[in-house]
């Protein structure tokens, strides 16, 4: 057995994923909020543009990058949303944007190289660099999500890659342009590179995130895809946009991995980019209502919750271990994500998607509180400190 993958950890989610089929099987009543997937179906011109594409023969292997027309699409969207300057050329269709992140990673790190990762992040971003042969370091976010004083220190001779997510899986922040430009600053100054994860830049609310390549286009890969925008998690699409050498790396890993993403689903990916964008808008409507309802109710029951701006994820705070809280949600029947899934420093949080339905979740909040002891326990809980 390879040693890299002895360092990969099953993680939480999956355990605690496993805990609540295991209890659904046995005929308990639980919701889940650990989706990390929009509960909307795809808009319908997407699903015809890719029939219709099955059933005109476009079944054959596709170009390894992608086929011309997306890759296209997808330059002058971010040319024009992003203010990003790359051509079809240097954009990469991949079989989903996690895809892209390893292409990235296993592209860039020899043995031994460090990357930084932003806690809390995304499950997967540590495992991407472990099975690439790299080591993660760990730097916790503040709070409210902006990055830490101080960042200088974490980099030295084997740093290669900084990888940054906009807004934020779990905590839905959004980086601002300070702290953007520090990060640009530091890959700069010391030779590094910068993956910039975008995957939630549509799930917004009052906020446009910029795009970090804008400020240091020849160090940035840029990635994103089709699955929370456009409700396309199950199809398998999404994209990077690097500078040319990377890009010629990430290509081959894609040739002798996937070959390229589905050849028709590309055509679904085009229909969905070029096509109308009110199904994004109206879907972002229901994500702002809902959130608005999670975080209020959170405070209510006493678990703290900075206000998200962008993804469908809160991110409430817990005293003591967040593996026993999700276990104990799990008894009073609401599935949850620990936060120690995202990263050393984060057990002293707890994630719950709001991508359910409204009824869902105000039902889950109330089975929530009898956990919790309600704001009345709660209140209690704080004079006795
Ligand atoms: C931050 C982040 N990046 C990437 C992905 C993966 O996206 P895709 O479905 O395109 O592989 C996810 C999915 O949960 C995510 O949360």
């Amino acid at each position: 057995m390879s040693s890299r993958l002895d360092q990969v950890e099953e993680s939480a989610t999956l355990r605690l994923a496993d805990m609540t089929n295991e209890l659904k099987r046995q005929g308990r009543d639980i919701l889940s909020f650990n989706l990390g997937e929009p509960d909307f179906n795809t808009p319908s011109n997407i699903i015809e543009a890719a029939e219709k594409a099955m059933k005109t023969g476009k079944t054959h292997y596709a170009p390894a990058a992608g086929i011309p027309e997306l890759r296209d699409a997808i330059a002058a969207k971010l040319k024009s949303e992003n203010t990003l300057d790359v051509s079809g050329k240097n954009v990469l269709v991949t079989p989903g944007a996690k895809q892209a992140v390893f292409y990235t990673t296993f592209s860039l790190l020899e043995e031994g190289d460090e990357a930084i990762v932003f806690d809390p992040g995304w499950v997967s971003y540590d495992a991407c660099v472990k099975m690439s042969g790299g080591r993660t370091v760990w730097v916790k976010s503040n709070d409210d999500g902006s990055l830490p004083e101080g960042l200088p220190k974490y980099v030295n001779k084997r740093t290669r890659l900084i990888i940054i997510n906009s807004p934020n899986n779990p905590s839905g922040a959004v980086l601002d342009k300070k702290d953007l430009r520090l990060v640009a600053d530091l890959a700069k100054d010391h030779g590094l590179f910068i993956l910039s994860d975008e995957i939630y830049e549509k799930i917004v609310y009052d906020v446009k995130p910029v795009s970090i390549g804008s400020m240091i286009p020849d160090r940035t890969i840029t990635i994103n895809g089709f699955s929370k925008a456009y409700a396309m998690a199950g199809w398998r699409i999404g994209y990077a946009a690097a500078p040319k050498a990377i890009f010629q790396n990430m290509l081959k890993v894609q040739q002798h991995t996937a070959t390229s993403p589905t050849t028709f689903v590309q055509y679904g990916a085009l229909a969905a980019i070029t096509g109308p964008q009110d199904s994004v808008e109206s879907m972002c409507r229901q994500f702002r209502e809902r959130r608005d309802v999670v975080v209020k109710g959170l405070c209510d029951i006493g678990l703290p919750c900075e206000m998200p701006r962008g993804a469908f994820y809160a991110w409430p705070k817990v005293e003591g271990s967040s593996e026993k809280w999700a276990e104990k949600f799990l008894e009073a029947g609401v599935g949850l994500t620990p936060g120690s899934a995202f990263g050393p420093h984060s057990d002293d949080h707890i994630r719950m998607s709001y991508a359910s339905s409204m009824s869902d979740i105000k039902k889950g909040l109330e089975r929530m509180a009898t956990v919790t002891g309600g704001m009345e326990g709660w209140t209690k809980k704080q004079k006795q400190k």
